[in-house]
């Protein structure tokens, strides 16, 4: 099938509750770890792309490296999303190339002018069948070259929400709760250690969530900044050579929590990154001779395909629901 927009996944999503993966693609062996593990299971599935994965790739080959996951897949329903678009123009430049969906981030931009660009989006991407997601409130972390500091992260706040959707006219909305951009998503004073050693963070705040929910009743909402940051992957990084202090992310339980309830699109990218990473370097440091891509490059693209199918098993409850 031709790639589709969320607005069908998000309703079955909302109504089933579940939430689909919405995962960072830059290259083609990440495309083909997400969407083997997605087909395998029979997933929906949201890829998405950064305009720093659009730099990397060149957007065109982004798009047809999803003709080709569409041509190896062609029952997974896919949707092609901009991530973090930070203007009307980069959104229009995804709407007239082939994307589905485009979010249009002006979260650091004050209300009304978050309200004026939004809309100008959404009037635009509708007209032409594309969806829109945006965003109000900050998440803490790096996405692209911007770095928000903790102190500088602010919660959703409820009362604006009914008025915002309302007046922008958006598919979707992403909010604030705590969860952060990164591998380092909470400072270590923010957290308790257990007894291993390993940082546990301070729980997201779901009565924001409830609350957003209770103001716009059955309207998708989307967390960006979850991943999980497996431990397991950097152990494996740290003890190939890599230097990752304190990297911790949101604990599983809790994105399943969000995934029942009114989060119907749960942003991951760092975790693949991670399994990337771990994969290859394990594998030269194991293998010192190998210098061949494919060799190393399978491993990468194999944990991305382990950390996906847990996902959506375990974490958004995807499974099965093509
Ligand atoms: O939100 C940020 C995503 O992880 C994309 O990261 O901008 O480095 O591609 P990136
Ligand atoms: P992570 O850094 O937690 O993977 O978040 C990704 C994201 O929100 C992409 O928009
Ligand atoms: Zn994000």
């Amino acid at each position: 099938m031709p790639l589709v927009t969320s607005t069908e996944m998000f309703k079955k999503a909302y109504d089933g509750g579940y939430a689909i993966g919405a995962f960072n693609i830059n290259n083609m062996e990440i495309v083909q770890g997400i969407t083997d593990a997605a087909a395998e299971l029979k997933s929906p599935l949201i890829l998405q792309a950064s305009a720093g994965a659009r730099k990397y790739a060149n957007s065109v080959y982004l798009v047809k490296l999803l003709e080709g996951a569409l041509a190896v897949h062609p029952e997974l329903p896919i949707v092609l999303h901009l991530d973090h678009g930070a203007d009307f123009a980069v959104c229009k430049d995804c709407v007239d190339n082939g994307f589905t969906s485009v979010m249009i981030d002006y979260s650091g931009h004050p209300f009304e002018e978050n309200i004026a660009e939004s809309k100008r989006v959404a009037e635009y991407a509708h007209e032409h069948g594309v969806v829109v997601e945006a965003e109000l409130g900050t998440l803490a972390g790096i996405e692209d070259d911007v770095k928000v500091a903790h102190g500088m992260a602010s919660y959703t706040d409820p009362d604006q929400v009914e008025e915002f959707v309302k007046r922008t006219g958006v598919d979707s909305l992403a909010i604030a709760i705590g969860t952060s951009h990164g591998a380092f998503k909470f400072k270590p004073e923010q957290c308790t250690r257990n007894e291993q050693g390993i940082l546990c963070p301070p729980p997201l705040r779901f009565d924001i969530l409830e609350e957003v929910a209770r103001r716009l009743p059955g309207f998708p909402i989307v967390l960006h900044g979850a991943s999980s940051v497996p431990q397991e992957y950097v152990k494996i990084i740290n003890e190939h050579g890599g230097a990752l202090k304190d990297a911790v992310g949101v604990p599983e339980d809790q994105l399943r929590q969000a995934a029942r309830g009114p989060v119907c699109k749960i942003n991951i990218d760092s975790d693949l990154r991670l399994g990337l990473t771990a994969g290859v370097r394990k594998h030269f440091d194991e293998h010192p001779e190998h210098f061949d891509p494919r060799q190393y490059l399978t491993d990468g693209r194999q944990n991305i395909k382990d950390i996906v199918m847990h996902k959506i098993k375990d974490v958004l409850g995807s499974d099965n629901k093509i």
